[in-house]
This record gives C-alpha cells, structure tokens and sequence, in this order.
C-alpha cells in the first residue's frame, strides 16, 4: 500500500516536470477551473472561475492553451482567442447543463418568445451562444441581466436554478429554460439542513446552481470565485460548502484556520464531484500537452456569431467594474 502511494507520488512527479518542460519549450499556457483535482490546480498557471478563465483567454499571448475544465469553458477560450490552437485533456468532458439544451429545442423554444432577448449562462455549447444576444456567469449574472431594462422581455438558459434565482433577487420574470447542473441540482436540502443542525457556528455558501431551498438558507450565494473570496474576507471559522469539491482545495490553502464541509452524499457516488470536471488527470494533461490534441475546433461562422454575446458579456463586466 505504501509503496503504492510512493510509486504514484514519484510518477506524479515526473508527470510535472515534464508538463512545465513542455509548457516552457511550446509557450503554453495552463488555464484550470477550480473544480480540477487538486494536482492540476497547482501546476496551472491560472485556475479561476468561468469568468476569469473567459478574460485569461481573451488576453492570452501563448502559442497553445492548454484548457483543465470542460468542453464548453475550451470552446469559449477558442472563441476569444480564435488564432491561437485550444487542447482539451478529455474530449469527453461536458457538461449536463450544456447538454441539456440543443440547439434544435432551443431554436423551437425561442420562436415562441419573438419580441425576448436571450440571455445564456456561460454553462452552454458554443450553437447556443451563437443563438444568444449576451453571455453570463455565475460571477455576473445578476448584474447582466439588471443592465437591460426592468421591462426587457428575457429569455434566461439553460439553468433554471440561477435563472429562478435571479428572478427572485431582481423581481423580474424572465422565461427560463428547463436546465440543470446534474451536480448542483442533487445536493439534498435535507442533508444540508441536518449539517447546520449538528455544526449551527458554520455559515452554508452556496453556488446559485443550486436549488431554490438550498439557496434560501445559504448565508451567502455566489459564484467559486466569489465563494472563495467570502471565505477569506468573512469572520467565521467554519463554513459548509454547497458546491463541486473541487473549489475546497483552494479554500484551505487560502485560510489553513477555517474548516469546510462538504454537504455529504449518499454511499453509491461521490455526487458532489463533477464527473466531467474530474475526467482530466495530470496524465492526460502531460499527453495534451505533448500531442497538442484533442483539439478544440469550431467553424469559423460559428466562431464570428458566438464572439458577439460573449464580448457582450465582457464589455457590460468592465463598464460596471466586475473586471478590469
Ligand atoms: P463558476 O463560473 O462559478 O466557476 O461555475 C462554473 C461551473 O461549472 C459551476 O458548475
Ligand atoms: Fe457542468 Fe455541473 Fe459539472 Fe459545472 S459542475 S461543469 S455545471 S455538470
């Protein structure tokens, strides 16, 4: 057993510093959502939330990103940095939320609404975008949304939690699609409920992916990024954390002190690690890296009309001061 972990520990080990010797020699870049395995978040040059990893891509000067996520956060960094070639440790790496909306359904839907805008949470296939008048995060929605005016007819895709979310804060009522994070969606309300029962001094932050009566008895909702920075600004010492348990491993490093829990699952799955996120490992990364495959690929019309609502997104963020 020992030698085991040793043996995992050593290959880890050259894994690493043969990715940083390719990442030099390529002038790669490693961008990782914080959902990643520990491992890669540590070895990325950047790991953020989608927002931030949508802003690192537009910005980035590398000959070849190297993207530890999902397809739909890969498909986003080719968009913005249509020049430059996006790699992908696992192909096979989506999203449910993404694939709960296809583009066919979603094209029948939005004929029913001919006088809404589409606002698309980020969470979505590079043809929904294209379909859409503005893209959002988890990190922005609120404010995209309260850009436009009160009596702006939206259609909201393809979470309906966030979007029930918003409608509740901003007292709009915007059309939403039938979407879920199958991650998010199954952290049990009752199981959170007997969390704050035995640990009352822990705060609950929430992802707004989450659903409704989760979030009504979260002491702060947000995006991973901003659930980090709470945690780190925020006076407690104990926090329970509905979301991937990915974001932990930042959260610990950050503030050693404070303890986090997780919102624990039943003894068939580990259902609040994401599946797709979790299918990246450090061996994969190092094959990426060296092949430079599987690539990231998108027609070029498709490239031009999905850029609008994602530049959209981008200029509404600065304009009020969410990025730089
Ligand atoms: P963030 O934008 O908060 O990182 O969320 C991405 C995601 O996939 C949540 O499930
Ligand atoms: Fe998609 Fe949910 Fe995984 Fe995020 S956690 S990538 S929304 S399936």
């Amino acid at each position: 057993m020992i030698e085991n972990i040793e043996q995992e520990k050593l290959k880890n080990e050259e894994l690493i510093s043969r990715i940083n010797q390719l990442k030099v020699q390529k002038n790669a870049v490693l961008l990782a959502h914080y959902y990643q395995v520990p491992e890669i978040q540590d070895i990325a040059d950047y790991v953020g939330d989608s927002l931030g990893l949508s802003q690192k891509a537009a910005s980035s000067k590398a000959n070849l990103i190297v993207f530890a996520g999902v397809h739909f956060m890969a498909e986003t960094a080719k968009i913005l940095s249509p020049q430059t070639k996006v790699v992908l440790p696992d192909l096979e790496a989506g999203c449910s939320l993404a694939d709960s909306c296809p583009r066919e359904d979603f094209d029948v839907f939005k004929s029913k609404y001919p006088d809404h805008i589409v606002i698309s949470y980020i969470n979505c296939s590079a043809d929904i975008k294209t379909l859409s008048d503005v893209i959002c995060t988890s990190g922005n929605a609120v404010q995209i949304v309260e850009s436009f005016p009160k009596d702006q007819k939206i259609i909201f895709a393809p979470d309906k939690n966030l979007g029930g979310y918003i409608n509740r804060i901003t007292g709009r009522n915007m059309v939403l699609w039938d979407g879920t994070c199958e991650v998010h969606d199954v952290l049990s309300t009752e199981a959170i409920v007997n969390l704050k029962l035995d640990n009352p001094d822990a705060k609950l932050i929430a992802h707004p992916e989450c659903k409704a009566t989760v979030l009504e008895l979260a002491d702060f909702v947000g995006s991973t990024t901003a659930m980090l920075n709470f945690t780190k600004k925020d006076n407690a010492k104990r926090y329970i954390v509905a979301t991937e348990t990915g974001i932990l491993h930042q959260m610990r490093k950050v503030s050693p002190e404070k303890e986090f829990l997780i919102v624990p699952t039943d003894e068939t799955c580990a259902c609040n690690d994401c599946p797709y996120m979790k299918l990246n490992t450090l061996e994969k990364l190092y094959l990426c890296l060296k092949n430079e495959q599987p690539e990231i690929t998108l027609s070029e019309e498709v490239i031009r009309q999905a850029e609008v609502s994602i530049r959209r997104m981008l200029d509404i963020s600065k304009k009020l001061n969410l990025i730089k």
